[in-house]
């Protein structure tokens, strides 16, 4: 008796879930694929990370956007230009973050990337301040001398097989953000440890990423019982102890140099700032209120700079001409002042510019920016999407609408002329984001993917057998292909 009441509770309680969806669905207006009544459509995306690549592949012919359900949960996956310009144009129906970036909260509490509030304001000042234009100019010198040692360390692979270069890079970007943002120092951290941090960071985040498709892991209570918390606690606890260890040390450091008079603690570096300043309530910032900061520096900075190096490497090595093109107007620009570049040379590097954008539109680095709808909003296909709904922009189809490029799936850095791009929507291309939460690094992100290309490019040719066909797409936080960055390296004459 109490079982078949059970039973048929249950029955019914499907059934009344499958009704709710369906009628969200309807309603917004936007294709899906069939689904099943609570797990929705999260039976899709069991398996690896490209797996789900490849599952969203076959669901963007669907249509020009799509709704999926995340379990009970409607979530639009949005790519038509003219529902996500209407979105971004009504930016106060959609000013909160997606409910997954609280996930983020596993690398620290206090998390730029969703936060909102006077945490957000007050980190966001600090910040602003810390990659003005003046001090661009000061770590400039700590991104030269970082890419000058990944040059060095390739040395050894010149005329040798083909090589996965992910491991460099991920060396080389962590000790770049590290220097730029807490201040490297080797006895603190030796290089052993940056590639420890490197590989911890990224375990992090791979598993707060992969938790966004896992409904079950939802409820903190029944994540805290899951293997990932365990995983992801173990990596955040030796990133957060090594950035302590840093921010303490450079702390001492100023302090040191104050008692001393002296000024020098050499270049500056964005937590000088934290010191320097004061939170909305007189208050300091204390370590773990930075320790959090510099982590969602690195969470928001880390994977998206070492993957458009690596798909600007890969893109390049596949299509030669185009490396040559990027290689002549190097050594121009090299042959025309001291022989070596600097910030303002760069800014004049407008084919390798071309590059990098259209780098970023094939292969965006932050391929999904999330959002919840903060009030009701009807939609220009005759949709409707309600209050409490989780939204997602998908950058990687947005950028491939063959109305504003004609071969979308085609590399060409010619997509970038000043001509082509003022004919574009700006919301046909956004790598960064937009709004008031676009990217606030994104010209310092740009400075470090550009001055590391100019030093490999000057200094080695890429080459490589793989093809755009044998690329296995993968979401893990930023975008990747499973397959890693496989080149070989020629050395180049000395221009
Ligand atoms: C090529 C590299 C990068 C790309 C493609 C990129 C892309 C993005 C995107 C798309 C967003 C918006 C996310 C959203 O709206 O949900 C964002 C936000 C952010 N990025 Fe970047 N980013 C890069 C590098 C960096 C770096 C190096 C830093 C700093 C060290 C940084 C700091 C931030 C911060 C703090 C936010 C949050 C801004 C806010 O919510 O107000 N990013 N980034």
């Amino acid at each position: 008796m109490i079982l078949s009441a059970i039973i048929i509770i249950g029955f019914l309680f499907l059934v009344s879930n499958f009704v709710q969806c369906w009628i969200t669905l309807k309603k917004s207006n936007l294709p899906s694929l069939p689904f099943l009544p609570l797990l929705g459509h999260t039976h899709y995306f069991i398996g690896p990370t490209h797996v789900f690549f490849e599952k969203l592949k076959d669901m963007v012919k669907i249509g020009s956007s799509f709704g999926l359900f995340l379990g009970p949960f409607f979530t639009p996956f949005l790519y038509d230009i003219d529902i996500v310009s209407h979105l971004i144009k009504s930016e106060n129906h959609i000013q909160k973050k997606a409910g997954q970036y609280n996930f983020l909260r596993a690398l620290g509490k206090r998390q730029i990337f969703m936060e909102t509030g006077v945490p957000y304001k007050e980190s966001k000042r600090v910040l602003l301040h810390a990659v003005n234009h003046a001090n661009l100019r000061e770590y400039f010198t700590s991104f030269n001398r970082i890419a000058q040692n990944l040059v060095d360390d390739l040395k050894i692979k010149v005329e040798r097989d083909e090589f996965n270069m992910e491991e460099d890079l991920y060396l080389c970007i962590a000790s770049v953000l590290l220097d730029t943002i807490v201040g490297l120092d080797e006895s603190v951290m030796t290089r052993d440890e940056i590639i420890q941090f490197a590989k911890e960071f990224i375990n992090s985040l791979t598993i707060i990423f992969d938790r966004g498709f896992k409904i079950w892991l939802y409820p903190n209570f029944l994540y805290k019982f899951s293997n990932s918390y365990k995983l992801c606690n173990q990596s955040v606890s030796y990133t957060r102890k090594m950035t302590g260890k840093l921010i303490i040390g450079r702390k001492k450091k100023i302090e040191a140099s104050e008692r001393n008079e002296e000024k020098n603690t050499g270049s500056s570096v964005f937590i000088d700032k934290y010191f320097e300043s004061k939170k909305d309530d007189g208050s300091e910032f204390s370590i773990d209120d930075i320790i959090d900061d510099v982590h969602s520096l690195m969470g928001a900075g880390f994977e998206s700079t070492v993957s458009s190096l690596r798909f600007v490497i890969l893109m390049l090595a596949i299509n030669q001409d185009i490396q040559e093109k990027a290689f002549e107007e190097l050594k121009e620009k090299q042959k025309n002042n001291k022989g070596y570049f600097d910030i303002d040379d760069l800014n004049e590097l407008t084919y390798l510019d071309r590059v990098i954008q259209e780098t970023w539109r094939l292969y965006p680095p932050i391929c999904f920016l999330g959002r919840k709808i903060t009030k009701d909003i009807d939609l220009p296909n005759g949709g409707h999407l309600k209050e409490g709904i989780n939204i997602w922009f998908f950058l990687a189809m947005l950028h491939r609408d063959p109305k504003y490029y004609p071969e979308p799936e085609i590399f060409n850095p010619d997509n970038f002329l000043p001509e082509r791009v003022i004919e574009r929507p700006p919301e046909a291309f956004m790598p960064f984001g937009f709004g008031s939460r676009k990217c606030f690094g994104n010209v310092f992100a740009k400075l470090i993917v550009k001055a590391i290309l100019c030093h490999l490019l000057t200094n080695y040719e890429f080459h490589t057998t793989t093809t755009v066909q044998d690329f296995r797409l993968a979401f893990e936080f930023a975008m990747k292909e499973k397959i890693g960055v496989p080149v070989s390296i020629k050395s180049r004459a000395k221009i």
